[in-house]
Formats: C-alpha cells, sequence, structure tokens
C-alpha cells in the first residue's frame, strides 16, 4: 500500500472477531483503532477539525492550534499539526500518562499542565484564555461538529460496510467528546433501525446514567460536563462500568485474544460483556476499542506487571 501522506492511513480500522473471549451464545468483534497512525480513535477527530478549519479559512497556512486535551486528541493533532506544518499546543491535566506528554513533544508540540484540582474544565478554559492571548486556532473537540461529521462519515460506514448483509444487533462504545457515539451512532442506527447503541461510562462519573461526576482512572472517558456535540438519545442503553473490571478485561483481551488495549478499551469491552450476557442467543455485537495499552505503561493497568526477571516462575517448574 502506498500512500502520499501519513494522514491518508487514518481510518479504515479492522474489525477482528473474538474467538476465546467471548460468550458461546453471541459473536463479539471488536474494531481496533489502535490501528490508526497515532493508535487512537483521535486521529479521526483531529483530521476532521484541521481539514474542516483548513477548507472554510477558520485555519490560515502555518497558524498555530491549540486544543484542551487528555492526551490522544493532542497526540492526533500533534501528528497532524507536523504533517501539515502547523505549530501545535496542548493543555492537559497534570494527572495523565506521561507517555502522552512526550509522544506530543516527540512531534513538536508543546504541553502545558494544568491543575488537576480544575479538572476538565480548567484545560479547556487555559487553552481559551491562550487562544484569546494569541490569535491560535482552538479545535475545541468537545463543540466542533466536524468531530461528530467525521464519524458519520467514516466509523459508521466502515462498520456497516464490514457488515453488509450480515447481522449486526449491538454496537458498544465509550463516550470522551460523544463525538463517536453521536456521528457513527445515528449514521448506524439509521441503516439499522433495530441495531441498539450501547454507551459505556464510568461508574464513578455516570453522567449520562444522572449521576454526578467524580475522578476516574478511564482516561479519554467522560469529562466533568455533557459536552455540545454529545446527542444523549444516541444511546439506546447506558452501561456504568468500574475502572477494575475495565483493566481487567484489557489485560484478559491481550492475554487471550492477543489484542493489546487501554483502559476505556477494557471498559468498553466490559460493557459489551454485560450486554452479551442478557442478549438473545446468536446476537452480534461490534465493540469499540479506542486506543493501545502502551499509551498505559506507567498508569495502574499495568502495575501488578512485573519488571524483573521471572525467576520464581522458572524454579517453580
Ligand atoms: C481513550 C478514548 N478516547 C476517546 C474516546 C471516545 O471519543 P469521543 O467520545 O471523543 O469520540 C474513547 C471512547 O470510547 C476512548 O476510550
Amino acid at each position: 500500500m502506498k500512500y502520499d501522506n501519513i494522514l491518508q492511513t487514518i481510518g479504515n480500522t479492522p474489525i477482528v472477531k473474538l474467538n476465546r473471549f467471548a460468550p458461546d451464545h453471541v459473536d463479539m468483534y471488536v474494531k481496533v483503532e489502535s490501528f490508526n497512525p497515532m493508535a487512537s480513535i483521535k486521529d479521526r477527530l483531529a483530521y476532521a477539525i484541521i481539514k474542516d478549519a483548513t477548507d472554510s479559512g477558520a485555519l490560515a497556512p502555518g497558524q498555530t492550534v491549540v486544543e484542551a486535551t487528555s492526551g490522544n486528541t493532542g497526540i492526533a493533532l500533534a501528528m497532524v499539526c507536523a504533517a501539515l506544518g502547523h505549530p501545535f499546543v496542548a493543555t492537559m491535566v497534570e494527572t495523565f500518562s506521561i507517555e502522552r506528554r512526550k509522544i506530543m513533544r516527540a512531534l513538536g508540540a508543546k504541553v502545558i499542565l494544568t491543575p488537576a484540582a480544575e479538572r476538565g474544565t480548567g484545560m479547556v478554559r487555559i487553552a481559551e484564555e491562550l487562544a484569546a492571548q494569541h490569535g491560535w486556532f482552538m479545535a475545541r473537540q468537545f463543540t466542533n461538529p466536524a468531530n461528530p461529521a467525521y464519524h458519520a462519515s467514516t466509523t459508521g460506514p466502515e462498520i456497516l460496510s464490514d457488515f453488509a448483509s450480515e447481522r449486526l444487533d449491538y454496537w458498544v462504545t465509550g463516550w470522551g467528546t460523544g463525538g463517536t457515539m453521536t456521528g457513527a451512532g445515528q449514521v448506524l442506527k439509521a441503516a439499522r433501525p433495530d441495531l441498539k447503541v450501547v454507551v459505556a461510562e464510568p461508574e464513578q462519573a455516570a453522567l449520562l446514567s444522572g449521576k454526578e461526576w467524580s475522578p476516574h482512572k478511564i482516561q479519554g472517558w467522560t469529562p466533568d460536563f455533557i459536552p455540545e456535540v454529545l446527542n444523549p438519545d444516541v444511546a439506546d442503553i447506558v452501561t456504568p462500568v468500574n475502572e477494575d473490571e475495565s483493566m481487567r478485561c484489557a489485560i484478559r483481551l491481550a492475554q487471550e485474544e492477543g489484542i493489546f488495549v487501554g483502559i476505556s478499551a477494557g471498559g468498553t469491552l466490559s460493557a459489551g460483556l454485560k450486554v452479551a450476557a442478557e442478549a438473545p442467543t446468536g446476537s452480534v455485537l461490534v465493540v469499540m476499542l479506542a486506543d493501545t495499552g502502551e499509551r498505559y505503561l506507567s498508569s495502574p493497568l499495568f502495575a501488578d506487571l512485573n519488571e524483573g526477571s521471572d525467576d520464581e516462575w522458572l524454579a517453580s517448574l
């Protein structure tokens, strides 16, 4: 395969059947978004926003781009901006993983950390202030309609094309901005009126379930507000998951299927398992896996993994 630039490799991610992980009475597939060039679903959003702003003239050649991001969006924007010749600045809550900051800097971006106490709202405010002060273009992933629109024109149709003339009963996703669930979800429901959209969210911050927000470890999911681009009517089933079961699912998926994902992907799968447990025999589910496990090496996801030599195991043989 030959491409004119790295941006052309965004999207068209594989859908893979789970052979050992899924319960016997259903067929479970995963859409593996780590196949995007910077290994997360956010590559789609970054490309969508920059392309839309360039086409409309809102972003001038060489103009600096700024965004508030929990990491994957920053990494994706850093890649897109590097490829297109825009400087990029990310504002990010100080608690997000160190890998994310380093990857952004490696792609030429600047990273401004914001206090944990000010949560997601604080990083957005600081990005807005910087944009106003310096005349930078703010990507605004939480309010920019180019975000869900791109999922409506890529993520959703990709799934429909892979399941053309085949059964598909449930589509399971998490939410961060809500772009994926809203854009892809609307297209899937329009084409398959019987399909159920299942939306996973953290138990500690189950905003769509009408609960209060509190800090959670599922990076990329659920800021402390419901974003403008999120249409809650798209969700047929909202499934809260806890962070321990999310991490266990991510590790199980790696060890039982060889698919290496992050905490939120584990959470989405965990929601998929809950729905599968109640689903009629023969049901078909597609679960979105938003990013790669490599982004979480310093996070609680891998806290129990030995860093040294497996001598004890060897001695026990
Ligand atoms: C790590 C991560 N980022 C982002 C998202 C969702 O992105 P958005 O709601 O912004 O489309 C998910 C959703 O499942 C996720 O797990």
